[in-house]
């Protein structure tokens, strides 16, 4: 008795599990594609000093020129994460008006947009470090007005 039951039990399990696998799979790409993952940097990333914070206001002026070759077809114009590539970018481009980025230090956007993460691509090799200073102090104008 026993033995026809396993005999019955075992290839429908086997035939299964390649489902079992798909299903999680699926699940985990749809977890990914509502909401990114949160971005850990390194404590002493966070501590890096901006060499530009003495003039921040021509540093983003420099910045802005920069950030509209390079960032706004993701970030789009107003830096609000809405550019025309957009919508085909999975997580989607950070909103760099939101609280969420402007209240990190400046040493988080700067390692951020250094090292890159899945479709934001890192910049190390493509900025220098003064342009890449200078697009944090840019980011910074961006904030939302208080009213
Ligand atoms: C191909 C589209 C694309 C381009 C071009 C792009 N980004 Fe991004 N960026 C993204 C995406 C997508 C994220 C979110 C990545 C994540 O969370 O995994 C992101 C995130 C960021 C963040 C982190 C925001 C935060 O605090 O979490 C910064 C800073 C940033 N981008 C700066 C820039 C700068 C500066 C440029 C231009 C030099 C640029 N990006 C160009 C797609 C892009």
């Amino acid at each position: 008795m026993k033995t026809i039951a396993k005999a019955r039990c075992l290839p429908s399990i086997q035939m299964l599990t390649p489902f079992i696998l798909i299903l999680l799979f699926v699940n985990q790409g749809l977890a990914q594609s509502t909401k990114a993952k949160p971005w850990v940097v390194p404590p002493a990333a966070l501590q890096v000093k901006n060499p530009l914070a003495g003039d921040p206001a021509s540093a983003a002026k420099e910045g802005k020129k920069t950030y509209t070759t390079y960032c706004t077809p993701c970030h789009g114009n107003g830096g609000k994460g809405d550019g025309v590539a957009s919508a085909s970018v999975n997580p989607k481009p950070a909103d760099h008006t939101s609280d969420a980025v402007q209240s990190e230090p400046d040493g988080s956007l700067y390692y951020k947009m250094t090292e890159g993460r899945g479709p934001m691509i890192s910049y190390k090799q493509v900025l220098n470090e003064t342009q890449r200073w200078q697009l944090v102090c840019y980011i910074r104008t961006l904030a939302k007005k208080k009213s």
